[in-house]
């Protein structure tokens, strides 16, 4: 598409929450608007990445120039993830559900006239981050996850990088009060295997094109 320092390098992106259902017309969802994840993606494509966008139902469109998959729940973000591997570098930014209903009903659940209310019952997603960073074979050489903290941000995004096995984790703090989730800006801390890097509260836009930079300068010319 463009030239530039990602030129030749394929790269996935995770985007957006995941719709997990409970019946054919309802389900379990959060706030993720897809904001910082389009973002990235674009930044990749401006610096002439091929991106493969794998996204969720998200409020914002998805950019221009990406691979785009859409997916509704975490089940087919992971399916759909594997089938794009080999890739260069992996970037999870989705708000993946941490749990889908167990034996979601084929049918709309009916009110009863006895007032009887349904139980859900949920189990555990695949957590796909940590799925994709273990594998023994066909890891991308550079495995980027987010970690979305109301406290202590920078020890529980370290613990978190460990835990998952990826190489880098992009820590923001998401407390209501720093308006980051659903706004326009953030500000991240970058964790490495060096330790951790606070960058100034920018726009999503700014930061993916800082985070876009740093890819390329680790991944080198192709
Ligand atoms: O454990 P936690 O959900 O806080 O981890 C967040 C990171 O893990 C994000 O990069 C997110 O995209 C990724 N993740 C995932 N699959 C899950 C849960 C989280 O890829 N099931």
């Amino acid at each position: 598409l463009t030239d530039g320092p990602l030129k030749g390098r394929h790269v996935i992106v995770t985007s957006g929450p995941t719709h997990e259902p409970i019946d054919p017309v309802r389900y379990i969802a959060n706030r993720s608007s897809g904001a910082q994840g389009s973002a990235i993606a674009e930044a990749l494509v401006r610096l002439g990445a091929r991106v493969t966008f794998v996204t969720g139902p998200a409020s914002v469109p998805p950019p221009a120039g990406v691979e785009l998959r859409l997916v509704e729940t975490a089940t087919q973000m992971k399916d759909v993830v594997e089938a794009a591997l080999p890739a260069d570098a992996a970037i999870f930014a989705a708000a993946v559900a941490d749990w889908r209903v167990e034996g979601a009903s084929n049918a709309k659940i009916k009110k009863t006239a006895t007032g009887d209310v349904p139980t859900l019952a949920l189990t555990e997603n695949p957590d796909i981050l940590a799925t994709v960073s273990q594998r023994a074979e066909g890891r991308p050489k550079l495995v980027i996850g987010f970690a979305a903290e109301t406290n202590d941000v920078v020890e529980n995004a370290t613990a978190k990088r460990a835990r998952k096995g990826c190489d880098w984790i992009v820590a923001n703090d998401v407390s209501p009060e720093t308006g980051i989730m659903g706004g326009t800006e953030n500000a991240v801390t970058l964790i490495d295997a060096d330790g951790a890097e606070v960058w100034p509260r920018a726009s999503k836009s700014e930061v993916a094109k800082r985070l876009a930079e740093r890819i390329a300068e680790a991944l080198g010319p192709a």
